[in-house]
């Protein structure tokens, strides 16, 4: 089996991936008339064509704009049940999922029906399938800090059922700094938190999510290499970064895979981990990106062995769990 097969057929996890950012035009538009909601595109060709971002908020533009088709539980319970199902195909074995509560609740959707709709959903794909799932709830950065208290207001009640908390949306103008004090709640909660830094927005921002927001891992930190000391820190802390090739050529942060920094931040020691991030929006879920980043580099296999492991060693379960699938791996890569 060459390398890339091996890579493809190995048992994995996906630890950034935004449950919205799996809304395929196809579900889109099913639920649309489910819903019945006049969707502002004339057909699933259509809204495929206008996937053709310059930077990050063009596609949030649309990304929120598509997510209005999300009104039930059971449209919540489909979206996960279709992304767990097609994960599976890449032999996603355990998937930390994240979901904006704060763009349904806007809508007047309640924060029950998302949740228990995405439980529900990952219950099936457990049940048929044995796939494990973490749930962490994002608050928009674009949004107020009194925003954020208020969606976690909301979430308390159900906090057992929360994995961990995360920060997305509009990066630019927006530093971690502005949500210290709910992540601070957050932590006292007992929850993992995670921050995206340093996707489009500068180095200083994965610094301030480091020390303010005290983040375990960082969402695609691929500027970091940027600067010298905070790559430095980063290699000698093994802080996770979940970074998510094609995402970042989708949104214009590189123009190339080529030009990707990817393998710099493997050459320097980074707990470096591959993604999805969106993948109805950029072309491919977690096994199009290993293809894509194969293509580009040409890893060799103990780079695959590397990637594959860390993506459980970053993972958000008990120790046990994770020398389970870590042997996985290495059985998988190393026979
Ligand atoms: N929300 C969904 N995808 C995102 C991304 N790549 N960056 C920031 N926020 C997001
Ligand atoms: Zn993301």
């Amino acid at each position: 089996m060459d390398v890339l097969q091996r890579a493809l057929s190995c048992p994995k996890a996906e630890l950034h991936v935004h449950i919205e950012g799996t809304l395929e035009p196809e579900l889109a538009f099913a639920l649309a008339q489910r819903n019945n909601i006049d969707f502002p595109h004339a057909s699933i060709e259509d809204l495929r064509a206008a996937y053709d971002f310059s930077d990050l908020q063009s596609f949030l533009d649309l990304y929120y704009a598509c997510a209005d088709v999300l009104r039930t539980e059971q449209d919540f319970s489909d979206l996960m049940l279709a992304y767990l199902r097609r994960a599976r195909e890449d032999n996603v074995i355990h998937a930390e999922i994240f979901f904006d509560p704060q763009t349904h609740t806007a809508r007047g959707i309640a924060f029950e029906t998302v949740l228990k709709g995405l439980e529900a959903g990952a219950a099936i794909a457990k049940a048929e399938w044995g796939m494990s799932t973490r749930l962490i709830l994002c608050f928009l950065r674009h949004l107020s800090e009194e925003d954020a208290f208020a969606a976690l207001e909301d979430a308390l009640p159900f906090i057992e059922r929360i994995h961990g908390f995360g920060l997305d949306s509009s990066e630019r103008g927006h530093p971690p700094s502005k949500f210290e004090r709910v992540f601070a709640r957050c932590r006292e909660l007992g929850r993992p938190v995670v921050a995206h830094a340093g996707e489009e927005g500068p180095p200083a921002y994965i610094v301030e999510a480091l020390d303010l927001l005290k983040v375990s891992r960082i969402d695609h930190g691929v500027r970091a290499i940027e600067d010298v000391a905070l790559t430095q820190r980063l290699a000698r802390e093994q802080v996770a970064l979940t970074v998510c090739p094609l995402s970042n050529i989708r949104l214009c942060v590189f123009k190339e895979m080529q030009l990707h920094s990817l393998p710099k931040m493997i050459t320097a020691g980074l707990c470096v981990t591959l993604n999805s991030d969106d993948p109805a929006y950029f072309g491919g879920y977690l096994g199009n990106n290993i293809r894509a980043v194969q293509g580009a580099f040409n890893f060799d296999l103990a780079t695959w062995r590397t990637l594959l492991r860390n993506s459980f060693t970053a993972a958000f379960v008990n120790p046990a769990q994770k020398e389970d699938w870590l042997a996985q791996v290495d059985a998988h890569m190393l026979d």
